[in-house]
């Protein structure tokens, strides 16, 4: 089934292909035992691939949205049914059950304020589980006392653009994790390397993807690249 679901559904769709372009070769099958895991067969994804806390850092990041978990879920239920997975109703309830509540937090935990739980076991799911009651879980997008504080301090107008002082600090750490598969927002060489990429995406608003920035933070980071990006 995950097979078909990422070697055929997802490459011919035009709103998947892209968000799975650079998965790994083995995609399917880490996925395959994840679920098989959660329902209870053999503890592969936990022993070969780390878990619930692997499983977690792969969405973290990523902005998922709901319209693209929507057309995930409608083509892994295709998937299912050409595959010949069983079609009874008592299976499919279980099975979707499962893939409703789970595609639902991949997406809470792929935003860029999402705080999910560390450290949790792998969800466990059989014929006669449910999530459990609405409001029983505390949502990963709950506000955290322990937010950081963002500290930026914008240049004055005559003042050098320092990556150091005014550029690193506009960077939360939330952002820095986003982008870790790229490159580090927090190191000088990284973000000079890739000034031109991070200021196209600065002012299209696409990062960060949970609010853009407002112009005036933007023009420093132009400043900084047009005064030579100082350390
Ligand atoms: C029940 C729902 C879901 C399950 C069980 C699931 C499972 C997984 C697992 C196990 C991984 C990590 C694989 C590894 O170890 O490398 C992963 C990665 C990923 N998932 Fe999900 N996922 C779900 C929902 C979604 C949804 C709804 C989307 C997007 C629409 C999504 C997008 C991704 C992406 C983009 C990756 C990283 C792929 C890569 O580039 O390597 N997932 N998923």
């Amino acid at each position: 089934m995950t097979r078909l679901f990422y070697e055929k559904f997802v490459p011919a769709d035009p709103m998947l292909a892209p968000i799975f372009a650079n998965m790994s070769a083995d995609h399917p099958q880490r996925v395959a035992k994840w679920l098989g895991e959660v329902f209870g067969g053999p503890p592969y994804y936990s022993q070969e691939y780390g878990g619930y806390p692997r499983m977690i850092s792969e969405h973290a990041g990523k902005c998922l949205t709901d319209e693209w978990r929507a057309r995930w879920v409608s083509l892994l239920m295709q998937s299912a049914q050409e595959a010949g997975l069983p079609n009874d109703p008592e299976f499919r309830s279980a099975f979707g059950s499962y893939i409703e509540w789970g595609s639902r937090l991949a997406v809470e935990n792929s935003q860029i304020a999402s705080r999910p739980p560390a450290d949790m076991p792998m969800p466990s799911w059989g014929w006669n589980t449910t999530a459990g009651p609405p409001g029983g879980r505390v949502s990963a997008l709950a506000q955290r006392a322990d937010e950081e504080a963002q500290l930026v301090v914008l240049p004055a107008a005559d003042e050098p653009v320092r990556f150091e002082k005014h550029i690193k600090a506009q960077f939360r750490s939330r952002d820095r994790q986003a982008m870790t598969f790229v490159f580090d927002l927090w190191s000088y060489d990284d973000v000079r390397d890739h000034a031109d990429a991070i200021l196209a995406r600065l002012r299209n608003g696409s990062m960060p993807c949970d609010g853009a920035w407002p112009a005036e933070r933007i023009d420093v980071f132009q400043r900084w690249v047009d005064e030579g990006t100082n350390a």
